[in-house]
């Protein structure tokens, strides 16, 4: 058996002079050389709205997670802000009667959205709202665009989105999020957002967006599941990366004010390759596939759930985020507070 004393004459001789670990050894210095740090105004908190009163309805796929008619979206929202919770994002639950192939829906001043997000500025002005920009929850086929001949039309699509866009803008929300991948949208609803006199209103363009089944659960909160094919002639094929810097590169030529990278965990790269490409605000989309892996695994007791949320969202700043659309927004903000 080696003596404590040869061991040490080992270590001694032996030039050993960097040890990482002295920098771990405590808590105070871990904290002092921890090179990322998630808070609360880092994110994003989406939330699904459906018409009725008085009326949350939990989606199945995504414990925790509810569609909210207007009143209680309200005071979930104010829960939220007053929790330090800076930004939503709103979908919309439409009713199948309001659904058609050109998504007349989407821009009707008096619509879900529009309604909503009037009531929000009223209510709570200083949240930043954010509405999505995209067919789907309008299309009966569920597609972000106008069907012809089982085929995506592009330039007919994006008047549309135009005219979304623009009564979004009208009932006074402070960003749009076109989340569509149509080409071209970003420059066309600049312009006419411009042309129209609401130049303070954003553009957050879901740049990189994927073609992805992490998309799941969240279309089944929308109803939204495409009733043919898939959106691979649209959304991008998760095998590129060189072509999310074309899309961003576009994007921010055709004037968008924020970029964002979706889905996110699997695509951490790809986050890291945007934020070295621009200077504008990189978004991640923590979206709902995986939220609903953590908590399917914690329900099962398999994962520590607060641990791995708290992981999962550092480790997207951490690879060049500046903020996260995520299902946990409240629950990491109530962890803040805690
Ligand atoms: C619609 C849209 C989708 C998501 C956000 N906006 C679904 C899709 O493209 O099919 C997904 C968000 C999530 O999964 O959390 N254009």
């Amino acid at each position: 058996m080696m003596s404590l004393a040869s061991s040490t004459s080992g270590v001694e001789n032996s030039v050993n002079i960097h040890r990482p670990r002295r920098l771990r050894r405590t808590a105070a210095l871990r904290r002092l050389v921890q090179e990322t740090r998630l808070t609360v105004d880092d994110l994003i908190y989406p939330l699904f709205v459906m018409e009725g009163e008085a009326q949350k309805q939990e989606i199945p796929s995504m414990p925790g997670c509810y569609r909210y008619t207007l009143d209680l979206l309200l005071a979930e929202i104010a829960d939220a802000y007053n929790l330090g919770i800076n930004a939503i994002a709103l979908f919309p639950l439409i009713p199948s009667e309001k659904k058609d192939n050109f998504g007349v829906e989407s821009y009707n001043r008096d619509g879900m959205v529009q309604r909503t997000i009037r009531a929000i500025k009223k209510e709570i002005p200083e949240i930043a709202v954010i509405s999505d920009v995209a067919l789907d929850p309008y299309s009966v086929y569920g597609h972000d665009g106008i069907v012809q001949d089982g085929q995506i039309l592009n330039d007919e699509t994006v008047e549309v989105l135009v005219k979304m866009a623009l009564s979004q803008a009208e009932a006074g929300v402070d960003f749009v999020a076109p989340s569509d991948m149509m080409d071209g949208r970003v420059g066309a609803i600049r312009k006419a957002l411009d042309t129209q006199g609401y130049i303070n209103v954003g553009i957050l363009a879901y740049s990189a967006k994927y073609a992805s089944a992490y998309y799941g659960p969240f279309r089944d909160a929308l109803e939204s599941a495409p009733q043919f094919g898939d959106k691979k002639t649209y959304q991008m094929d998760y095998a590129n990366a060189a072509e999310a810097i074309k899309e961003v590169h576009l994007d921010i030529v055709e004037g968008a004010d924020m970029v964002m990278v979706k889905p996110a965990l699997a695509y951490l790269d790809i986050i890291r390759r945007l934020r070295e490409y621009t200077h504008l605000p990189v978004v991640a989309y923590n979206v709902s596939g995986e939220y609903a892996m953590i908590k399917a695994a914690a329900q099962q007791g398999w994962i520590d759930e607060k641990k791995v949320i708290w992981e999962t969202l550092t480790s997207m700043k951490r690879a060049g985020a500046d903020a996260i659309v995520t299902y946990f927004a409240k629950e990491v903000a109530l962890m803040l507070h805690s």
